[in-house]
């Protein structure tokens, strides 16, 4: 497998994780051997391991996560393929690995730093280039809950980590029914994201006549800092 830059997720989490941590560890370090010190060390090491494990979920968790889906999904070489709020691409290179033309794989994004970091069309562009899947790979910058393409043209629609971003929730409904939309009938949606929305997601599509195949929890390789923070599954396909 190719090494591939694709960006931290939410970067100002991971870094006040680490700082929160590292200020608790100094003062640790300033404060007299007793009972408080000990208080301050175990807290400060927990920040820095959350700090760690978002990391790596970010960096080495969500590729393993994706790779082991998409394998078992299933993706045809000739495919037409749709990733929502494709960031710096780490899910399209997985995709277009996949495919040889005519099939293709299309990005779809806002480019929000605050969102991964350093996001943008051109570093995004880059990316696919150095990968060398240019002549498969498509981006447009849209809002995935007005998605400007056609009804039916995709055999699979892709979204990481993108939909909880996406508020209030009638605006993350609109944009689920937009990835149905666009699906051909026996299309798949590959749903894998953080938080509170999974019944959410599971009513949208139960409501649009989509056949839910699999929904579950992802393990330590979705942990966003801990088990607390974990991330999930829904592979949905369109009747
Ligand atoms: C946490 S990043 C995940 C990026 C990529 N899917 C991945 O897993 O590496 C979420 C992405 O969703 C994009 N995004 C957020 N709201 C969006 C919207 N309404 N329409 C399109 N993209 C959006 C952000 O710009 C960001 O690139």
């Amino acid at each position: 497998m190719q090494k591939i830059k694709t960006g931290i997720d939410a970067p100002a989490v991971p870094i006040s994780y680490g700082l929160v941590g590292l200020i608790f560890l100094v003062e640790a370090a300033l404060t007299p051997a007793n009972y408080g010190r000990i208080g301050l060390i175990v807290v400060g090491i927990s920040f820095v391991i959350g700090c760690g494990l978002f990391l790596r979920t970010s960096l080495i968790g969500k590729a393993l996560i994706w790779t082991k889906l998409l394998d078992e999904a299933g993706v045809l070489p000739t495919d037409q393929a749709l990733d929502l709020g494709c960031g710096h691409g780490a899910i399209l290179y997985r995709v277009a690995e996949r495919l040889t033309l005519p099939g293709t794989v299309t990005g779809v994004d806002l480019w929000h730093s605050r969102d991964q970091s350093k996001n943008s069309l051109a570093a995004t562009q880059t990316n696919l280039n150095r990968w060398g899947i240019s002549d498969r790979t498509n981006l447009i910058t849209a809002d995935m809950a007005t998605l400007p393409l056609p009804p039916a043209k995709y055999d699979l629609v892709t979204a990481s980590f993108a939909l909880h971003n996406v508020k209030p929730t009638k605006r993350r409904e609109q944009a689920l029914r937009e990835a149905v939309r666009v699906l051909k009938p026996g299309g798949k949606l590959l749903i894998v994201d953080t938080g509170h929305n999974r019944k959410e997601y599971q009513q949208v599509l139960t409501a649009m006549d989509c056949c839910i195949v699999q929904a579950r929890g992802l393990g330590i390789d979705g942990w966003w800092s801990g088990p607390w923070m974990p991330s999930y599954m829904i592979w949905a396909v369109k009747k």
